[in-house]
């Protein structure tokens, strides 16, 4: 199989990518490199099965290029990160929703399988424990923009599922929740990897509002296999998938952990989100995911828990400060 995977560079990206090249597919990664980075791939540079392309997903003579012989596309380029979203939100707007709609209207031109990664931001603030596929979204304005993602992401997913009714394509949508592992960076709003550099770094660890906001963190080794599955299902086509862990942590709770597991001195802070955000500021408060649906379409059931995730991203941190001293 030759895939394409946009947002190659990227976190999960990357990590999709080495998974597709070792199961011995073909892959074609378009990145512009706006959040992700060549060292991502540094692993699999030189694998003669992997062509890497600079370039934009709104850049529709090149999409449909690089979809050209392609199999399935996995469309995971996007603005991400609550700090992204804050920062350059027109232009986050304008990646997650054109480009979407350019990555599949060239799949369907092609005939080729789509996998769109969304998010279980669509949500929004619906905190009912088990989150379903089916459940409503509960937002705020659209004019905040901290809305603004989980607005695209939702347009995404009725591009998908309107493309598969009315063109018979075949395109999937993997809503992913907390997804963690090495690789993450906390530069754009990711709270593991953030809550990690801290503690290693023996500063405080700052926890953004009261503390007390659940969430639930899955590797990212147990999403990507996912993904390859969900995109080769046909059972899924026009349907969205949640795909996560539903082990609830407040924030606090987790700071704690991270604190507990790299033997940090650091101390914990808090910070208004009016500090970080601006004004106006809405979290959710509880975001726990029902996974029946993908355990009963892929067998999905997440291995790893999070002190392996947690633990991982340490490892990684330190790897990366080890080859940055020894440079
Ligand atoms: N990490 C999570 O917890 C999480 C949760 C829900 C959904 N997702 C979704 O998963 C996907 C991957 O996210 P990630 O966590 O790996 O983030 P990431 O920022 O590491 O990856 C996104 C990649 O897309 C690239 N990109 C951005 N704009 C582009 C453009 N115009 N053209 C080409 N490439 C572009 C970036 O450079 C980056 O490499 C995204 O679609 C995101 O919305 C992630």
């Amino acid at each position: 199989m030759r895939a394409l995977v946009t947002g190659a560079a990227g976190f999960i990206g990357s990590h999709l990518v080495e998974h597709l090249l070792g199961s011995g597919h073909e892959v074609v990664a378009l990145d512009d490199l706006s959040t992700g980075s060549p060292d991502n791939l540094r692993g699999v540079a030189d694998d003669p099965a992997l062509a890497f392309h600079r370039g934009s997903v709104l850049d529709a003579e090149l999409v449909d290029d690089l979809v050209t012989g392609v199999g399935t596309v996995f469309h995971l380029a996007a603005a991400v990160g609550a700090f992204v979203v804050r920062d350059r939100t027109v232009e986050g707007i304008r990646v997650n929703v054109h480009g979407t709609d350019t990555v599949l209207e060239a799949a369907r031109r092609h005939g080729a399988r789509l996998l769109v990664a969304s998010s279980s931001e669509i949500y929004g603030k619906n905190t009912k424990v088990g989150l379903r596929e089916d459940d409503d979204r509960v937002v705020g304005s659209p004019l905040m923009h901290r809305w603004s993602y989980s607005e695209a992401k939702a347009l995404d997913e009725s591009l998908v599922a309107a493309s598969v009714e009315a063109f018979g394509m075949h395109g999937v949508i993997a809503r992913l929740f907390n997804t963690v592992g090495p690789r993450q960076t906390g530069q754009y709003g990711m709270v593991v990897p953030r809550f990690v550099g801290q503690a290693l770094a023996g500063d405080p660890l700052t926890v953004f509002g009261t503390g007390e906001q659940i969430r639930c963190f899955c590797h990212v080794l147990d999403v990507v296999p996912a993904l390859v599955a969900l995109a080769a299902c046909d059972e899924a086509s026009g349907r969205a998938v949640n795909i996560g862990r539903s082990e609830p942590i407040t924030i606090a709770g987790l700071a704690a952990r991270v604190i507990e597991r790299t033997g940090s001195s650091s101390s914990i802070v808090r910070r208004t989100y009016e500090e970080i955000y601006g004004r106006g500021y809405e979290d959710l408060q509880r975001r726990v995911p029902d996974c029946g649906l993908a355990e009963r379409l892929l067998g999905f059931r997440p291995a790893r828990d999070l002190d392996d995730v947690i633990d991982s991203v340490v490892a990684d941190q330190l790897g990366r400060r080890a080859a940055v001293t020894s440079a």
